[in-house]
This record gives C-alpha cells, sequence and structure tokens, in this order.
C-alpha cells in the first residue's frame, strides 16, 4: 500500500543543501524524490507563460491543480518537462524562485498542490524535500528533518553555484535576497517555514555534504528504516 510506504522529510530555507542532500540519500536507498520547491517553481513559471498575474489566486490554483508536468530521472540528472517542454533550466532562475515564493503564500495553490505530492509516496520509500513536508503534507512521516545553515552560508554556496554556472551575481544581493526570501516563508500564514515538533535540526553551516548524507544514513538505520551498509 503506498500509504504506508516510509517516508524521510527533508525541510528548512533555501540554500541549506536539501535538495543536493535529498538526491544523495534518495538515490543511496533506491527511494523515490520529491523536489516540491519544483511544483511551486514550475506553477510559478506556467502562469508568467500564460501571462496569470501572480495575485490571482483561484487562476493560480487552477493552474497547479492543472499543471502538465513529468519529472525524467535518468541516472544522476533530473529533467522536467512543463507542458511537454524541457524547464529543468527555466525553473531555476533567480526570477523564478522569487515568483514562486510568492504563489507559494496562497493557500488555494498550496491545497492544489497537496495530492500530487502525496502520490510520490511509493514503496520503497520516499524522500521529500520542501517547506512543510514535515509538518503538512507528510505528517506520519517516521523521519523528519530539519536542515538549515546560517543565511551568509547560504549566500556563499548560492554565489558558488552561480558562478559554476557562468552568472555573476553579487554576493551582498544574493544574501539580502536570501533574507527577503526566508523571511516570506517564515511569515506566511498557511504552511510557514518551521520545523516540525518532532523533527531532528541539522545546522550544516560546518558540515560537508557526504557528512550530512552519512548523518541521515544513520538515522534511517538506527530507525529501522534503511539497513546499514
Ligand atoms: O526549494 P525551492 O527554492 O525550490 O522552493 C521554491 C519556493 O517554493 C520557495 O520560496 C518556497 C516554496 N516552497 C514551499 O512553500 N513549500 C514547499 N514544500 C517547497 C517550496
Amino acid at each position: 500500500m503506498s500509504d504506508s510506504a516510509p517516508v524521510l522529510t527533508i525541510d528548512g530555507p533555501g540554500g541549506a543543501g536539501k535538495g543536493t542532500i535529498s538526491r544523495l540519500v534518495a538515490a543511496r536507498l533506491g527511494w523515490h524524490l520529491l523536489d516540491s520547491g519544483a511544483l511551486y517553481r514550475l506553477t510559478a513559471l506556467a502562469a508568467v507563460k500564460h501571462e496569470v498575474p501572480l495575485d490571482d489566486e483561484p487562476a493560480l490554483a487552477h493552474i497547479a491543480a492543472t499543471l502538465d508536468v513529468v519529472f525524467v530521472a535518468e541516472n544522476d540528472a533530473a529533467t522536467v518537462l512543463l507542458e511537454g517542454r524541457d524547464a529543468t533550466a527555466a525553473i531555476r532562475t533567480e526570477q523564478v524562485g522569487d515568483a514562486a515564493s510568492r504563489v507559494a503564500a496562497l493557500p488555494a495553490v498550496r491545497q492544489a498542490l497537496l495530492q500530487r505530492q502525496r502520490d510520490f509516496r511509493q514503496a520503497p520509500g520516499l524522500v521529500a524535500d520542501g517547506r512543510d513536508m514535515g509538518t503538512v503534507v507528510f505528517t506520519d512521516a517516521p523521519l523528519k528533518i530539519f536542515l538549515t545553515a546560517s543565511a551568509e552560508e547560504r549566500a556563499r554556496r548560492r554565489h558558488l553555484q552561480l558562478r559554476e554556472a557562468g552568472v555573476d551575481a553579487s554576493l551582498s544581493s544574493l544574501l539580502k535576497e536570501i533574507q527577503a526570501r526566508d523571511a516570506r516563508d517564515m511569515q506566511r500564514s498557511v504552511a510557514p517555514l518551521k520545523p516540525a515538533i518532532d523533527a531532528i535540526t541539522l545546522d550544516t553551516t560546518r558540515l560537508t555534504i557526504p557528512e550530512v548524507v552519512d548523518r541521515l544514513t544513520e538515522l534511517l538505520t538506527e530507525r529501522g528504516l534503511a539497513s546499514a551498509t
């Protein structure tokens, strides 16, 4: 039964390493992966494409409910198709991230995406990456992680990522954007960003990616959700 498949929820602010960590843990376990932020980003991108204003809640909820999206996982790379077209790079821009954060503050949009997210819960298990995975979407998950890092460290990581992609951005403006997005994600009235009461908080400011993956694997093993390797 899909409902009984185990879920590891990984919530936290942008830039804490959730995406990379979730992908690596899912690959190590052979579990499915839900990148819930991508669904908000895709909703925002579809809205821009169809010229729907980012404050038209009913129209945005309709877009979210009828989103024509396909996730294609091939070895290490994940491709996402929106209305049949590759949207992998388009959803990662700062502009779409900003629009996604606005769209994600609308209750009707969140409601419209709820079942679509729960449908990812399938055997042998799911790693769910987002902001409200442990608090709203998978409240019965047997292991909930809240991944954080200082805003400065997250800005530094994003700066590095952008530089590697050939994008020149100023560190101070990235820090400001991260702080603004954190504030919006934490202060919204529906599903605000916060740790679930039963979540384990992991600060990754001084941890490497392999250290975080190992720690999560240990926790999963301790709880009988994965076998020790
Ligand atoms: O993780 P991300 O940067 O791809 O997320 C994009 C936006 O979507 C971010 O501003 C917060 C929002 N989001 C959300 O509200 N709930 C989720 N479960 C995932 C993302």
